[in-house]
């Protein structure tokens, strides 16, 4: 089974795809931390942002693996555990830069199939794209989404509890910059699948969303059951 969870930043969707992940025995893949690592090389190469020819040879000959279970889980570059690396501010906005790039976005696209096509029991995939590109066949899509003010509170909770240093102020702007990108570049923008699952978390706990996609899966699997 391939569950697509798509979304704009700060929508629920990496922790909720995790307790799915866990609650049916998938593989969860967080797509943003391979595109985070990508940014991660290319920092490291010293690769000027407008030089694309250089990013996509880099996004190539990187060796990008996510090891472990959701709640623990590693990302690797070049054998390189960067999970706290990928997760500053500065790494955010380098990813939301690589991933306008096509080329960049084609040979992930093609790594992120090949982890979902050979999991063994199916997987979580989390992302911008998953629905639209990745997995356009993907037996459920959900489009997780909330208001501006909510996602931009929750990062901004994350980063407190990290004892990250920043304001509301600059991580809603931060966001708003993400999501402007995000929805306008040309390859594979943010947008919502025609048979996605919408679901607005703003003003839903962790537990009444997770509930709602627990109970399309189980839905989705009856009619899959009664069509065979
Ligand atoms: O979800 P995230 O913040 O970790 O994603 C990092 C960046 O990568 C973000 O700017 C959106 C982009 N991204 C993408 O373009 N396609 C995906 N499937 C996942 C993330």
């Amino acid at each position: 089974m391939i569950i697509a969870i798509d979304g704009p930043s700060g929508a629920g969707k990496s922790t909720l795809g995790k307790m799915l992940a866990k609650q049916l025995d998938l593989l969860y893949l967080d797509t943003g931390a391979m595109y985070r690592a990508v940014a991660v090389a290319a920092m490291r190469a010293g690769a000027a942002w407008e030089d694309t020819a250089k990013i996509a040879g880099i996004a190539a000959a990187a060796k990008i693996e996510l090891r472990g279970k959701p709640d623990d889980l590693k990302i690797f570059l070049d054998g390189d555990d960067v999970s706290s690396e990928i997760r500053t501010l500065d790494v955010a906005q380098a990813a939301s830069i690589v991933s306008t790039i096509s080329e960049v976005r084609r040979i992930m696209v093609e790594h992120q199939r090949e982890i979902g096509e050979s999991a063994p029991n199916g997987c979580v995939l989390e992302g911008r794209d998953i629905g639209s590109v990745v997995f356009p066949n993907a037996d459920i899509k959900f489009f997780l989404t909330a208001k501006p003010e909510a996602r931009a509170r929750r990062r901004f909770e994350e980063d407190m509890a990290k004892g990250r240093d920043s304001t509301y102020e600059q991580t809603f702007s931060e966001i708003n910059q993400r999501d402007e990108r995000d929805v306008s570049r040309e390859d594979s923008p943010l947008t919502i699948s025609e048979d996605a699952v919408v679901i607005d978390t703003s003003d839903l706990d962790l537990s009444e969303v997770f509930d709602q996609m627990i109970a399309k899966i189980s839905e989705t699997k009856r009619a899959a059951a009664t069509t065979d």
